[in-house]
């Protein structure tokens, strides 16, 4: 398939999988905890102490791949799911979601990303949301979508299965935009795209599947998929030099399921 083509059809997968996904949050409705912030912040601290010295790991594309392994702390903010790494506990929800742009979030998540997108409509740039929590239930209608799309190899290419998804997570969410490019690698170009690129960092979030690191990542590059970590993390993220959040984190890279190499 053609490039343009593969286009087209992702594009109409997204519109019935927004759909889909639009609905089946609405009907979720987690209460919200107080437990949020600080139990995110402690798990942070303890569940990836190594962090801190990942200033020093040197961007490589080539990072080793990882063995298996799984997130028991789903709840810290450093929090990583990948190709390699699903839950642990793989139907786990968030305690602390709130209503986030006709979507659900965390809070912490919610409230930075609500100020960012305010921040961008102040310097004349609107930025709006397609996507963000997806429980482990909405994973699996937006995963067999992809693979109805586009085949299960296409589908693993830019769509996570059920459980090993950070949308699942809380802290992510697809940005979109007026100019269109909904889930499309021109989403780059967009207004919202080229905001988000240069200053998302400053309010906490990370471009989670950047270009042509899909052998580290496991995915296709995605302009509009932004991961939450914090305002510190996100600093430090950058200053580290890191190209991706396999390498900061030092998990090693996911370029596909265990097992199927
Ligand atoms: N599109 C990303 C990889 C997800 O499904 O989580
Ligand atoms: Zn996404």
């Amino acid at each position: 398939m053609s490039s343009v083509n593969r286009r087209s059809a992702i594009s109409a997968g997204v519109m019935l999988s927004g759909a889909a996904l639009l609905s089946a949050c609405s009907s979720s409705g987690e209460s919200s905890s107080a437990s949020s912030s600080s139990a995110a912040g402690s798990a942070a601290s303890s569940t990836q102490a190594s962090v801190a010295s990942s200033a020093s790991a040197a961007s490589s594309v080539s990072l080793p791949s990882a063995s298996a392994s799984t997130e028991s702390s789903p709840s810290s903010l450093l929090m990583i799911v990948n190709k390699r790494r699903p839950f642990a506990s793989k139907t786990w929800a968030p305690n602390d979601l709130v209503p986030f742009a006709g979507h659900q979030l965390r809070k912490e998540a919610a409230a930075a990303a609500t100020a960012m997108m305010q921040a961008a409509q102040a310097a004349g740039v609107t930025v709006t949301v397609t996507s963000a929590y997806r429980s482990y239930d909405d994973q699996v209608t937006t995963y067999n979508h992809w693979v109805s799309q586009n085949g299960k190899a296409g589908a693993d290419d830019v769509s996570a299965r059920p459980g090993y998804s950070e949308h699942q997570s809380g802290l992510a969410v697809d940005f979109a935009s007026p100019e269109g490019c909904l889930l499309q690698e021109c989403y780059e170009d967009t207004s919202a795209g080229v905001w988000l690129a240069k200053n998302a960092h400053t309010y906490g979030f990370i471009l989670r599947f950047p270009k042509d690191l899909k052998p580290v990542t496991g995915y296709a590059y995605e302009p509009w998929h932004f991961r939450y970590i914090g305002r510190e993390n996100a600093a430090k993220y950058v200053s580290s030099g890191a190209k991706t959040f396999e390498e900061f984190t030092q998990t090693g890279a996911a370029p596909n399921y265990l097992g199927e190499d």
